[in-house]
């Protein structure tokens, strides 16, 4: 059995002064949190997808997992996500997926609900507009659900507020896939971005639900900048110069779409902010980590910026007909040069560098460390 009332990592009056300290002398998070729950896509999926029994095949063995674990782990990735890097750097371990656990000890240090390829809103959103095939059936409002399911076998109901507000939760990236199957439909763009507020009005109800449960310090990412991703470019692959920026060489009115994703759910968390004045909401600014990266990808260390490390031919060693894990496709001699690696996802080294640059603050607003400081003030405050 776990306890509630008294966090593992920091109890007690003196060890958090420790932790104040230790604070001031790293300006990281380090054993703020006694937890982490994570909710999203395949950009934080950790294995659920792989352990729901949903086939994806090309996921499930090398050369994903090539890099770090040296295996495959249901990370679509060659190693690690953003969610690991913001584990270790709060001194926890690896979040366990959801469908990997059963008992309060797997999950005492949280769990991810992320799920390969789900959506912001329900599945019955995208079959009311007719989509031929099926979304994922694991979107955002169940993953919410599997998280209430979960919080009675943590503890008793009385103290299921305590864990909450104790842990910090990664709500997302989420809302990527609910354009991407918009887009894979062959819909415009103009039609694309009438769903922008139904997909932030998604987000902000389940910020709504995670607070009124008892979370106190959340993380919400924004979009990525869709229009630097291999496989974007090379389905919307343009002879039109002035349709991509010529700093990056990213297509900017996919990008634009991403801006107006973004630009819409930092105002929903203004006013998340003001109803909700007792709780930290960070907002990770995923977009311009990357295209920062991308602005100069040589002082990061990458040198292949837009083609994809594992992938087959074409500008940007992206094609659908040969993805990363099936037969036809070779992956490159270092996943590292690449900020890419299936076309879609990133790889274990631009998601640390991704990850970096939220946790020292330059792109997580209010930082990790700020967010920790109100944590701590709470805490005393409720002694
Ligand atoms: C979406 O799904 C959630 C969880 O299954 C459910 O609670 C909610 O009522 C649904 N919303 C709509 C608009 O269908
Ligand atoms: C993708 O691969 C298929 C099968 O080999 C090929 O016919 C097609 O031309 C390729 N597409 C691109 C954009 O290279």
């Amino acid at each position: 059995m776990i306890s509630c009332s008294s966090p593992p990592v920091a109890s007690g009056r003196g060890l958090r002064l420790l932790v104040v300290l230790f604070l001031l002398f790293t300006g990281t998070a380090v054993g703020c949190y006694t937890s982490i729950f994570s909710f999203g896509d395949s950009i934080a999926d950790t294995g659920n997808a792989i352990n729901s029994g949903i086939i994806v095949e090309s996921v499930r063995h090398l050369p994903y997992g090539q890099t770090y674990f040296g295996h495959a782990t249901g990370r679509f990735s060659d190693g690690r996500l953003i969610v690991d890097f913001i584990a270790e750097a709060m001194g926890l371990p690896m979040l366990r997926p959801y469908l990997a656990g059963g008992n309060a000890e797997d999950f005492r240090y949280g769990a991810n609900f992320a799920f390969a390829g789900a959506t912001a809103l329900n599945a019955s959103f995208f079959e009311d507009k007719g989509f031929q095939f099926s979304p994922m059936e694991y979107f955002l409002g169940v993953q919410l659900e599997w998280f209430k399911q979960l919080l009675p076998i943590l503890c008793s109901e009385s103290n299921s507020k305590d864990i909450l507000s104790n842990s910090l939760i990664l709500l997302g990236e989420i809302g990527g896939n609910d354009y991407n199957y918009a887009f894979a439909q062959k819909q415009s763009i103009q039609e694309i971005r009438t769903y922008v507020p139904s997909v932030i009005d998604a987000i902000r109800q389940a910020v709504d639900v995670l607070i009124q449960l008892g979370a106190t310090t959340l993380v919400v990412p924004g979009n990525f900048p869709i229009g630097c991703v291999p496989a974007y470019l090379s389905d919307y692959q343009s002879t039109v110069a002035e349709e991509y920026d010529p700093q990056t060489g990213c297509i900017s009115w996919l990008n634009e779409l991403s801006e107006y994703h973004n630009s819409m759910l930092l105002d929903e968390l203004n006013q998340l902010r003001k109803v909700y004045p007792h709780a930290t909401i960070i907002y990770a600014d995923y977009y311009e980590a990357v295209l920062n990266i991308l602005r100069s990808p040589q002082q990061f260390g990458f040198k292949t910026p837009l083609a994809a490390c594992c992938g087959s031919d074409g500008l940007y060693n992206f094609n659908w007909s040969k993805m990363c894990g099936t037969q036809m496709s070779k992956v490159c001699s270092d996943p590292s040069d690449s900020l890419s690696w299936d076309g879609i996802h990133f790889t274990d080294a631009a998601y640390s560098t991704i990850a970096l640059s939220l946790l020292d603050g330059t792109y997580a607003y209010p930082s990790f460390t700020e967010a920790c400081t109100n944590f701590q003030q709470n805490a005393a405050l409720s002694q």
